[in-house]
């Protein structure tokens, strides 16, 4: 595990984007494990510039996305699948085909989950895979408590994470109570892991992710098992962390873990 301490968000978000950008550049199909939220906005914005003024080319990119809301259309302003639009998939290169974002609306939802596991080893898993954290150590939807060997699934939605989403939904009781979400298992096989976070509030998780025990109360802390995982903070949310991490000082996207 590689721990990045950025000064800001903005050069988080860069530094993230750059290694996106250089596994791209290395590897013009790379498999892309996409994450919504707050937090990656920054390092989608950084990446549409790359396309737009450096020709960063995702023709022969795919994405696969950690999670939707059950319930919700993918027309609908909350989905997922609208957020990556608006953020990202518009203004980039990538090729409608190759985008897959878990149905909130699908029929046989068990079916749907297992479809999607068999879409990502197809296309030779996921090489680099974003991901957040939430204030309760969450990774994608996988609530506290979530096994860490799962696989895509629905779960239920804690207190804790409808009330960090209200503020995108008009009441709190519009937040969906369930959401289909990768598996912890299944963000452990990706090749590299980058945990993206910022914020004072997100100061415990990212302290118990990185130097915690690994338990399942904490899903996030499973990336400490990891070959390849790099955590990339700013100076708010690393501000609990106990130990130096020689790797803050240096460019992170040239280094071997
Ligand atoms: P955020 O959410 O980026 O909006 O803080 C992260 C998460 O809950 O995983």
């Amino acid at each position: 595990m590689l721990v990045i301490i950025k000064e800001n968000y903005d050069a988080m978000s860069n530094e993230a984007a750059q290694i996106v950008a250089d596994r791209l550049r290395r590897k013009p199909n790379l498999v892309l494990g996409l994450a919504t939220g707050t937090t990656p906005l920054g390092m989608y914005k950084v990446l549409i510039r790359l396309h737009k003024q450096e020709g960063l080319d995702f023709s022969k990119v795919t994405t696969f996305n950690l999670d939707e809301y059950v319930g919700l259309p993918p027309t609908h302003e909350q989905s997922y699948r609208y957020f990556m639009n608006v953020n990202l998939f518009n203004h980039i290169n990538i090729p409608e085909r190759n985008i897959y974002v878990l149905d909130g609306m699908a029929d046989d939802i068990d079916a749907h989950c297992d479809w999607f596991e068999q879409e990502i080893a197809k296309a030779g898993g996921v090489d680099v895979q974003i991901l957040g954290i939430g204030a309760n150590g969450h990774i994608a939807f996988n609530e506290p408590g979530s096994s860490l060997g799962s696989r895509t699934r629905v779960k239920t939605l804690t207190d804790t994470t409808r009330w960090d989403n209200a503020r995108f939904f008009e009441k709190k009781g519009e937040v969906p109570k369930y959401a289909l979400t990768m598996g912890v298992g299944s963000i452990m096989d990706a090749k590299e892991l980058l945990l993206l976070s910022s914020g004072k509030e997100k100061a415990d998780a990212i302290k118990a992710a990185a130097e915690g025990p690994i338990t399942a109360q904490v899903p996030a802390s499973v990336i400490q098992l990891h070959r390849k995982a790099y955590v990339i903070v700013d100076k708010e949310a690393a501000s609990k962390l106990s130990s130096s991490y020689p790797g803050t000082w240096r460019s992170s996207f040239t280094l071997e873990l």
